[in-house]
């Protein structure tokens, strides 16, 4: 058994990290068996899950969309926010109510939750009828551990504290046959006050160049029209490498594999550089959208929170991409209700938020993560102030993201075509500046990347009709 320990994952060595090469000899564990995988949190799990499903369907397990028929459910879990904790433990009890009638399936949990020592222990005491967790430095041992579940009908618990080696080659199987994500960046050494991503996901660790640039090669050969390049702070890109260069040279490499275009997220203020700026402007493929997370517009709690930058240095970041990058759109998250922040702190973040007018923002109310610095600082602000508070973000912020759609109004877009919507009989995809836009066109397009002209605009999508395939 290996049980998390937050003082060894606090902990940052300054040793390399070596690259080893998945490798799996067991075989056909699963055939005749059904999986499901629920995940919660970032595009990071969503990620891990497509690594988590093709070692399981490698072993002979098949999907079934269905949790209540399956033989084998894995929980994939989020830290991040109390609520992403109760979610997986409420399908927990779902699941265990499921195994009393069925004894013979198998409960997984990995991800973040699995790297937190409260939860590792709950799960111990409360939960011993979970067969297997991993975290999410070891999600390549998925094999190794199903079998000992399987064959010695043990229960497994492999958490490791700290990263180990860079894995390349777990197999994949994507979600879509169009977007792709491929991770750039491990773990996180930035240590915001408020965030648990550096304990449940270790240090910062880049992968090598030339391993991302095959990575996207392939999917070009594949067909695939989209990567997303993946990490917490993907500015930070190659700096524990040592090898004299970083994200910005990372850009131009994957730019010239003519994949048709590239994101990335998330990115750090503090890291973006003016060469970034002038990278993602000199090239066609890599799309006028960024995240930049701004987190609060008051001084006072930006420095508790440690982002390392100042309101005026945010803007003036900010200015700068709206000035040099033709069409840019730029989105971000932001946190109300942090300990400390009284009216005329988050009055601040509202002077922010109507200076920059978002195109997209993710909002939360803090809360408060086990073991993170933040849980030391004072917090006098009673929750229903907080949530007034972000009732108060939101209308502003869903009110720009209207104006800044409303001006689309009219103008020809670049759309991934990415299939038919849900709710009515036409088709969806996202322009360059990544906005949802739905129109009317044959499902031959789907896959392509075509000229729509936009008709109308809601807060949180366009409609528009299909102008040049
Ligand atoms: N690496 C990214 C953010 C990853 S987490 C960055 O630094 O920008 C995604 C978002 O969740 C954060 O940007 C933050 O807004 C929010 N978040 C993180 N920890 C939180 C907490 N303890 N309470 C509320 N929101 C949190
Ligand atoms: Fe968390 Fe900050 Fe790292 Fe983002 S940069 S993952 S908010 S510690
Ligand atoms: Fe959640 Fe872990 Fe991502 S905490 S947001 S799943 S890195």
């Amino acid at each position: 058994m290996n049980l998390p320990d937050y003082i060894e994952a606090s902990r940052r060595t300054k040793l390399k990290k070596d690259i080893e090469y998945y490798n799996n000899d067991i075989k056909n564990i699963g055939l005749g068996k059904t999986y499901h995988i629920k995940t919660y949190g970032c595009q990071m799990n969503e990620h891990d899950t497509e690594n988590l499903k093709a070692m399981l369907e490698e072993l002979g397990f098949t999907y079934n969309d269905n949790y209540l028929t399956s033989d084998l459910v894995l929980l994939n879990t989020c830290s991040i926010r109390e609520n992403a904790h109760n979610k997986a433990f409420g399908m927990l009890g779902r699941l265990k109510h499921l195994k009393e009638e069925n004894p013979n399936l198998i409960v997984g949990l990995c991800g973040c939750m699995a790297q937190e020592e409260g939860v590792v222990s709950e799960i111990l005491n409360k939960y011993k009828w979970v067969n297997f967790v991993f975290g999410t430095h070891n999600i390549h041992r998925l094999p190794y551990i199903i079998n000992e579940v399987l064959n010695n009908n043990t229960n497994e618990i492999e958490v490791f504290s700290k990263e180990g080696n860079i894995i390349e080659g777990i197999p994949v199987k994507r979600d879509s046959k169009y977007k792709a994500y491929v991770n750039i960046i491990y773990g996180c050494d930035k240590f915001c006050t408020y965030c648990i991503v550096p304990f449940t996901r270790g240090g910062q660790r880049s992968r090598l160049k030339e391993d991302i640039v095959k990575e996207v090669e392939q999917l070009v050969k594949d067909g695939y029209m989209e990567v997303t390049l993946l990490g917490q702070n993907v500015n930070a890109y190659g700096k524990d490498l040592n090898l004299g260069y970083g994200m910005e040279k990372l850009l131009e490499e994957v730019s010239k594999t003519n994949i048709p275009r590239i994101r990335f997220v998330t990115s750090h203020p503090w890291d973006f550089t003016d060469g970034m700026i002038d990278c993602i402007t000199r090239h066609e493929n890599i799309m006028p959208a960024i995240h930049l997370p701004v987190q609060s517009g008051s001084n006072k709690i930006l420095k508790m929170m440690g982002r390392k930058y100042t309101k005026e240095e945010y803007l003036t970041l900010f200015n700068k991409m709206k000035e040099r990058i033709p069409r840019v759109s730029i989105s971000t998250d932001i946190i109300v209700g942090f300990p400390g922040e009284d009216r005329e702190d988050f009055n601040e973040t509202i002077d922010l938020v109507n200076k920059c007018k978002f195109d997209n923002a993710f909002t939360f109310i803090y809360s408060k993560r086990e073991h993170t610095p933040a849980t030391k600082l004072k917090d006098n602000t009673p929750l229903e102030e907080k949530e007034r508070r972000l009732n108060q973000l939101n209308e502003i912020v869903n009110k720009y993201f209207l104006e800044n759609n409303k001006k689309l109004v009219g103008t020809l877009v670049p759309v991934l075509v990415e299939g038919i919507s849900d709710k009515k009989n036409e088709l969806y995809g996202y322009t360059d500046t990544n906005k949802l836009i739905n129109f009317k066109g044959n499902d031959d397009i789907i896959g392509k990347i075509v000229t729509v002209k936009v008709t109308s605009a809601k807060t949180w999508s366009l409609d528009g009709e299909l102008y040049d395939k």
